[in-house]
């Protein structure tokens, strides 16, 4: 009936006190008659010792053949060790008095082995031979997520991942933003292209969502004003790399805007920034730990975010003997290579370039209004990746449509979006970014599957 302690509140100030504690058999080992367990819980870890005199002999037998990673639940004093402890998070150590298991774990590892093993076979010998194999391969971390989930590292990402959804949140509402949720099934593709999950929808042909693009838009158009969303997004994606997934979770923005596209990079240079300081103060220890396993320095960005044009981003590569194509993308490699550049003049690792060639955006993004082959729109980079891109709209539906025409669309398909602007429609914009990258690139991570609870890729269905 005692109510259950956090690992993490085991602290000097309440030795002497009796705990209820629930976790993993981290790791066990007998000293001269003494059980000491390391138990883990959230990543957390503390010492429990296990004495006979204390437990009775069944109950030390008991303890003694629980295997790695299984469910105990525990009661026991909260004491001083006799050495100050260095493997575990906690200072204090339990000295227990009962025991109980919940639920026992096959596999028979310390998570240690585990996390730093290669495959399944190399675990097997590593523990044969009782000392870590080489990393693990991504692949079969992810085979086996539940379990890989469990190390500190994963711990953090997925709480400071979290941390940057409260910041979004936080920052949008505070500026008068109403969240909404958008239909994740639709006639048409939101996007166009072909990375589009088509399915049959009670015999009609659908797809899902690629993005919430239109439907925000429509949201803009019944007087919604500045709305936000944060929701799946689905791509069929073709291309196996370190930063697609088929499926993300997009931070999404639209909003009225009154004078100029600038207005939305206002924002984004506001709130960017701001989810960085936050994730900085609320999870010093979680950055601690994604660190130990994945060393990384902090984001190096301005109070204000720099802004550089498209054409100026052209420049600095065709200085630096890269040429581009002033009125195509950037392709990978080349946004990298912009991002050092950008780095060594302007010291910052977070950055905007607007301005880009209408040809490369999609069909509902507005044209500059003194040169056509331009758009109203912008990207932003962490340490030289895209998270964000984003623009003004097209509100004009008889261009609108025009533009759809042209970048090949069935405009029947997305007709009722089309109509929405028929009845009026403020000037507007906003931008889409992945909540995956984000957090992949705010930790310098080389792989987007790490910041994915379970990914989604072109080859990963499961699990
Ligand atoms: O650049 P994208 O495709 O833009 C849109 O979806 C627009 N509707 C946004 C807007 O409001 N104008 O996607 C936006 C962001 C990218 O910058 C990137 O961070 C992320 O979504 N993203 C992906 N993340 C993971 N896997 C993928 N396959 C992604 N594709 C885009």
């Amino acid at each position: 009936g005692k109510e259950l302690t956090d690992v993490s509140y085991l602290v000097e100030e309440i030795l002497g006190s009796e705990v209820s504690l629930r976790g993993r058999v981290h790791n066990h080992r007998l000293v001269a008659k003494i059980l000491f367990v390391i138990l883990r819980e959230s990543g957390f870890t503390v010492q429990c010792v296990v004495e006979e005199a204390r437990v009775g002999t069944s109950m030390l037998n008991f303890v003694k053949q629980l295997s790695h990673e299984s469910v105990v639940e525990l009661i026991g004093l909260v004491s001083l060790p006799k050495k100050p402890l260095t493997a575990t998070s906690q200072q204090v150590e339990i000295h227990v008095t009962k025991m109980y298991c919940l639920s026992r774990s096959l596999l028979n590892l310390p998570l240690a082995v585990v996390d730093a093993a290669r495959s399944e076979a190399d675990i097997e010998k590593s523990v044969k031979d009782g000392k870590p194999a080489a990393r693990v391969l991504q692949d079969t971390r992810l085979n086996n997520r539940p379990l890989d989930l469990r190390t500190p590292a994963n711990q953090a990402l997925f709480r400071i991942q979290c941390h940057v959804q409260i910041a979004f949140r936080e920052f949008l509402l505070s500026k008068g933003f109403l969240e909404i949720h958008t239909p994740k099934l639709m006639a048409g593709s939101s996007e166009g292209g072909s990375a589009v999950f088509r399915l049959d929808y009670k015999g009609q042909p659908a797809c899902l969502a690629q993005s919430p693009q239109l439907h925000k838009q429509m949201a803009i158009c019944g007087d919604m004003r500045r709305v936000f969303e944060v929701g799946p997004v689905f791509r069929a994606e073709d291309s196996f790399t370190h930063r697609h997934l088929c499926e993300f979770v997009g931070l999404d923005v639209e909003m009225e805007i009154r004078m100029h596209y600038s207005e939305i990079m206002d924002l984004v240079g506001d709130l960017f920034p701001f989810i960085f300081t936050k994730i900085e103060e609320r999870c010093p220890k979680e950055l601690e730990s994604v660190r130990r396993q994945y060393p990384f320095h902090s984001l190096k960005f301005l109070p204000q975010t720099l802004r550089l044009t498209f054409a100026e981003g052209i420049q600095m590569l065709k200085e630096a003997g890269e040429e581009v194509d002033p009125l195509g993308d950037l392709n990978t490699e080349s946004e990298k290579k912009l991002g050092q550049l950008v780095l060594e003049k302007y010291k910052t690792e977070f950055y905007m370039l607007h301005r880009y060639p209408s040809a490369v955006r999609p069909f509902y993004t507005m044209p500059c209004e003194d040169d056509s082959n331009y758009s109203n729109s912008f990207d932003v980079f962490i340490r030289g990746e895209e998270i964000i891109s984003g623009a003004q709209r097209i509100h004009d539906p008889e261009l609108l449509e025009k533009r759809a025409r042209e970048c090949g669309i069935d405009v029947k398909t997305i007709s009722t979006y089309i109509d929405a602007f028929r009845y009026g429609a403020p000037p507007h914009g906003g931008f889409g970014a992945g909540l995956e990258r984000v957090v992949m690139l705010l930790c310098a991570l080389n792989n987007i599957r790490k910041t994915s609870l379970f990914p989604r890729d072109p080859k990963r269905l499961a699990p």
